[in-house]
């Protein structure tokens, strides 16, 4: 049994940025894979696609994880798919409830994203160097704002508890640096096919995929080795779905 080295060493700041800016500087000083940058708020906190994060102070958790693979930068969608599902794992056990995920990444409790995740890659040519993998998660918000409270819920929205941070961080370490290790030792396909049981939105699921100038409209159709979504259009063509936001039709 291998040491755990996800969390070995967190950085706590009250109130930062975002930790992704934080994490990406400690990377390029050399902070070593596992390193943690744990932020009680963030007065700029980023999603994917260009969007914010709402981080109000103490209610969520905000985290970023700093891996450095040795994997050519190909994989990088599969190590997004293995990082949603250590999060979801995580939450999932934390709170006894057994959480979907939208590919790529989001976490969802009864149809809503409880918990989003966003993975920078930096590396020179065809090799990674160092990845930030950042984590939100909504965990003891009483409400959400009315512009998303259709699509969006918190841990205590579901469950009707509120739960320390440490103990929804601890899960989510533990089941990332699991499934983290499966990807590594064991390939691609362990996680694609782990993603595929885990997650509703794979196979058989009417879709839109939204892009900053596009709607596509079709049906999911698996998985390819590399992670990437296979959408069947309305006109029968499989598009491979690389970046976008998947919704229900
Ligand atoms: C998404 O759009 O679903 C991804 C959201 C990722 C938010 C987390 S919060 C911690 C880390 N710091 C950031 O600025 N963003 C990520």
């Amino acid at each position: 049994m291998t040491k755990p080295t996800f969390g070995q060493t967190i950085l706590r700041f009250n109130s930062i940025d975002s930790t992704m800016r934080e994490a990406n500087a400690r990377a390029e000083a050399g902070a070593s894979e596992g390193t943690v940058i744990l932020a009680g708020e963030q007065t700029a906190g980023r999603g994917r696609l260009g969007r914010s994060w709402i981080s109000a102070p103490d209610v969520g958790l905000y985290f970023s994880l700093i891996l450095r693979p040795r994997v050519p930068s190909a994989q990088s969608v599969v190590l997004t798919l293995a990082m949603g599902l250590g999060v979801a794992r995580g939450i999932g056990e934390a709170c006894g409830r057994i959480c979907d995920i939208r590919w790529p990444n989001d976490v969802l409790l009864n149809n809503k994203k409880c918990s989003g995740i966003l993975v920078e890659m930096s590396g020179a040519g065809n090799q990674v160097d160092h990845v930030i993998v950042g984590v939100g998660v909504n965990v003891n918000q009483a409400s959400m704002s009315p512009e998303l409270s259709s699509i969006a819920t918190s841990l205590r929205i579901e469950t009707g508890c509120e739960y320390p941070l440490e103990t929804i961080l601890g899960a989510v370490l533990k089941h990332s640096e699991r499934y983290y290790g499966m990807f590594l030792e064991r390939g691609a396909a362990a996680i694609t096919d782990a993603f595929a049981r885990a997650s509703s939105y794979v196979l058989g699921r009417a879709v839109v995929v939204e892009n900053a100038d596009s709607h596509i409209y079709g049906t999911t159709a698996g998985l390819e080795p590399s992670g990437v979504l296979r959408l069947r259009r309305e006109d029968g063509v499989i598009e491979p779905i690389l970046a976008g936001s998947v919704r229900p039709a």
